[in-house]
């Protein structure tokens, strides 16, 4: 019994000289490399590089050459310059720590990885659930979703700019991805993202709050008053110049009555 406990204990204890854990994010299928960045392989009498503490990948000692365990044959490839270790095709059942430990004077850990595997995000939705208009404002409510997880958010539009409700809306969806909807430049933007990989779905904002109807009427108020404006400016135009006209041949027909009358005036003396 107490040496299970001495054991358990020294599962427990790290290492001297252990380094600090990188995050390694890998997409499901592709490959990581894990590399060593310490002095302390200057010297030792074997090197492994180790999974989840008690699974050994390969196994080193200067002058021979690197055994690779059986479960791993084919699935990586270890540096005997630097001590790297490319592991490939990783799946989920990849997650997990790997350590890189030399032995000599002592043990130490030179590398710790926590390596998470991860498949590409689910594609999402984006769609409008309720709208309102009025002269002056408008708002419109949309749900962005994913197989497992959804979120609604509210825009509200007066006649010039648009926000929404809270700010951005983000959350994380029960597969530890995230999602979230936000507003950019007028266009609404559902995004569904892990490490590795992202999705998205966009609506512009306008084809459900006509933002601009405020700007579309000025214009053609603005249309309006130039055709009346122009129609009034050739009524006018002729106006002046049938009268103009009429005079002209009021004249004329003066002038050829009097014409008239001075030849039979002659005919008559
Ligand atoms: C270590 O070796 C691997 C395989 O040859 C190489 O891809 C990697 O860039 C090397 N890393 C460093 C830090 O030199
Ligand atoms: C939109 O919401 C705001 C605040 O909730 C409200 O004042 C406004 O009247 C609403 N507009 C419409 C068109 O429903
Ligand atoms: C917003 O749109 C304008 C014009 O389309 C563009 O010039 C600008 O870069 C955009 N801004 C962002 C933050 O995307
Ligand atoms: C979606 O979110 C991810 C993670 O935040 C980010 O890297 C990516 O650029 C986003 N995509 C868009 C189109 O905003």
């Amino acid at each position: 019994m107490s040496l299970s406990v001495i054991l358990g204990l020294m599962l427990c204890i790290e290492a001297p000289g252990s380094s600090a854990v990188t995050d390694v994010f890998v997409k499901r299928g592709e490959d990581v490399l894990l590399e060593v960045m310490d002095d302390a392989t200057k010297k030792f009498d074997f090197f492994i590089w180790k999974f989840n503490i008690i699974n050994v990948l390969v196994g080193y000692s200067p002058g021979r050459k690197p055994t690779v365990s059986k479960g791993y044959t084919g699935r990586v490839e270890f540096s005997v310059e630097n001590y790297s270790v490319k592991l490939k095709y990783l799946q989920d059942d990849d997650s997990g720590v790997y350590e890189a430990q030399v032995t000599g004077d002592k043990e130490q850990t030179i590398a710790k990885y926590m390596v998470t595997v991860q498949g590409p995000v689910s594609p999402v939705d984006l769609n409008p659930d309720s709208v309102s208009n009025s002269s002056d404002s408008c708002n419109l409510t949309v749900t962005c979703s994913t197989e497992d997880s959804h979120i609604s958010s509210t825009f509200t539009c007066d006649t010039k700019t648009c926000s929404q409700e809270g700010g951005d809306q983000s959350k994380v969806t029960n597969s530890g991805a995230s999602l979230r909807v936000h507003l950019l430049n007028g266009t609404i933007i559902c995004n569904h993202s892990n490490q590795v990989s992202w999705t998205q779905k966009k609506t512009q904002i306008q084809d459900f709050c006509p933002l601009h109807a405020g700007l579309s009427d000025d214009v053609s108020i603005c249309l309006v008053k130039t055709v009346v404006f122009s129609v009034g400016l050739i009524i006018m135009v002729s106006v002046v110049i049938s009268v103009h006209l009429m005079e002209k041949i009021r004249k004329q027909n003066k002038q050829f009555s009097s014409n008239q009358m001075n030849i039979e005036l002659n005919l008559l003396q």
